[in-house]
């Protein structure tokens, strides 16, 4: 087969074509020359073959250029066998090769596991850094994580619908990020913090068993295990009670675990009740690991049940302050059912402080990685929710009227939950910051990877939107 007419092949596939000629292509690893000989490694997504090129071949490519590669795969001899390398016991013998593109000098190295260099400059050129094989492995695992459920799902007969990015506050306890109206000047769209609202609509709406992988954005303290922007596996189920759908939840996550090789240290799933949790662990989120199981990789997972419904506003929040409009505000979100048992309470406003909330969180390795409840889908809950945190009836109307509309025309009764996918795929990969989890995150300083945001808006987009920016200057 002559050069023109060979198609390019992976290199993993050339450890069965010991003696055929190959077209490969990929990125040069590294480059050792040798006098008249000169070794390179090539990479692609499969793995990394040795190409050995004679006659100044090889000779004039630079590291990490792209580069195609026409020769024959060739058996090394035996003293010469890496047992480091998958492909270990062959190498290419160039015969043609053509850069595509040419590599100038790497402004990081993208070697090692990369955790030295700064994360300015890691996130500046996050495209080289993503090919380290520590981040290839990560956004890979995210990839089978997110196909896993979704397969899980979609054999269960849910249903994945897609839900607005421009939309109305949606109350999950962090500021919002707002976006101008154009058509409506001095309006203004919010950035969902969650599908909330409109998850509980598609109940309204007969989709006994959604999902959806939801982008949702909060403008919160940036912390290791949160981003402004994260992904959510959200998923509602209508005619569901607590135990049914707590249990539903147990055996998705050891199904996807399963799928995924991660290991379980228990699969029943302890529960503790949130005031147990703090008697024992001092937190409503804790870590059942062992050393060993640390070392191994394993998943401890628990729920936390029978937490408080509301909680004293704290003054100094400003999510908090603006939510509620008394003492109290929802410790989770505000759309969820007290227990059964506490409902003619919660109607009548009484003993607030000792409301339950048919709350269930999903703990592991230490972190909160799901949130759930079962919802109000009587607007009398719903609307005792906003009474006690001192909405009046015009305020209840405007904030949430959507939603006591729709559970006066034939709402279900429903719950649910959402998994935070990067936190999860962080435990599972075993990292440390949800950063190293996502293809282009944002810096510990709230700046965007690569592309340079927030930035500057032009004078004419103002004009238009009718907006304009105070001076950030302190007039002296
Ligand atoms: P909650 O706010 O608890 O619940 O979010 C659910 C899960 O999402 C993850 N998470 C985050 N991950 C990264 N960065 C963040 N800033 C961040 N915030 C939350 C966590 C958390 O457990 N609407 C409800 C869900 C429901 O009741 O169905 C909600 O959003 O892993």
């Amino acid at each position: 087969m002559s050069k023109s007419t060979l198609s390019r092949s992976s290199i993993i596939s050339s450890k069965d074509k010991i003696n055929d000629l190959v077209k490969l292509a990929g990125w040069v690893a590294n480059k050792r020359d040798h006098g008249k000989v000169t070794f390179i490694d090539l990479r692609d997504e499969t793995g990394l073959i040795q190409c050995v090129g004679i006659n100044n071949k090889l000779k004039d490519l630079t590291i990490e250029s792209v580069v195609e590669v026409f020769g024959k795969i060739n058996k090394r001899p035996e003293s010469l066998i890496n047992q480091e390398l998958e492909t270990g016991e062959i190498e290419l013998f160039v015969e043609d090769y053509q850069i595509l593109n040419k590599s100038s000098e790497l402004p990081i190295s993208i070697e090692d596991d990369g955790l030295n260099i700064n994360e300015e400059s890691r996130l500046q050129y996050r495209y080289l850094d993503l090919r380290r094989s520590r981040l290839q492995k990560n956004l890979r695992l995210k990839s089978k994580l997110i196909n896993a459920f979704r397969k899980e799902l979609l054999d269960q007969d849910f249903v994945e619908i897609e839900t607005p990015m421009l939309t109305k506050s949606t109350k999950e306890g962090a500021r919002d990020f707002i976006v101008p109206s154009r058509l409506q000047t001095g309006k203004f769209y919010a950035l969902p913090q969650s599908p909330q609202q409109y998850k509980q609509l598609l109940m309204a709406a007969g989709f006994e068993k959604y999902f959806q992988l939801a982008r949702c954005i909060r403008d919160e303290d940036l912390r290791a295990d949160r981003g402004f922007e994260f992904t959510q596996l959200d998923l509602e189920m209508s005619f569901v009670d607590q135990p049914t759908i707590m249990n539903f939840l147990t055996n998705l996550v050891i199904k996807v675990c399963q799928e995924l090789g991660v290991k379980i240290k228990d699969e029943n799933f302890p529960i503790f009740d949130y005031q147990e949790a703090l008697t024992k662990f001092g937190a409503d989120k804790f870590d059942l690991r062992s050393p060993e199981d640390k070392k191994e990789g394993v998943l401890a997972f628990a729920w936390v049940i029978n937490f408080p419904f509301f909680k004293k506003v704290d003054k100094n929040d400003r999510a908090e302050a603006s939510d509620s409009k008394s003492a109290w505000t929802f410790t989770h979100n505000p759309f969820s059912s007290p227990i059964p048992e506490h409902i003619a309470a919660h109607l009548e406003g009484n003993q607030t402080e000792k409301i339950i909330a048919s709350q269930y969180d999903l703990v592991c390795n230490g972190f909160e990685v799901a949130g759930g409840s079962l919802r109000a889908h009587q607007a009398e809950v719903l609307r005792a929710t906003f009474r006690t945190m001192g909405y009046s009836d015009e305020q209840i109307e405007e904030n949430v009227g959507h939603m006591l509309k729709a559970f006066s025309l034939g709402t279900p009764p429903h719950g649910g939950i959402a998994f935070g996918i990067d936190r999860l795929l962080m435990l599972m990969a075993g990292e440390d910051n949800l950063r190293e989890t996502m293809a282009f995150p944002m810096t510990a300083g709230g700046r965007t990877s690569v592309m340079d945001a927030p930035s500057a808006v032009s004078d004419e987009q103002l004009a238009e939107l009718k907006l304009s920016v105070a001076s950030n200057k302190k007039s002296s």
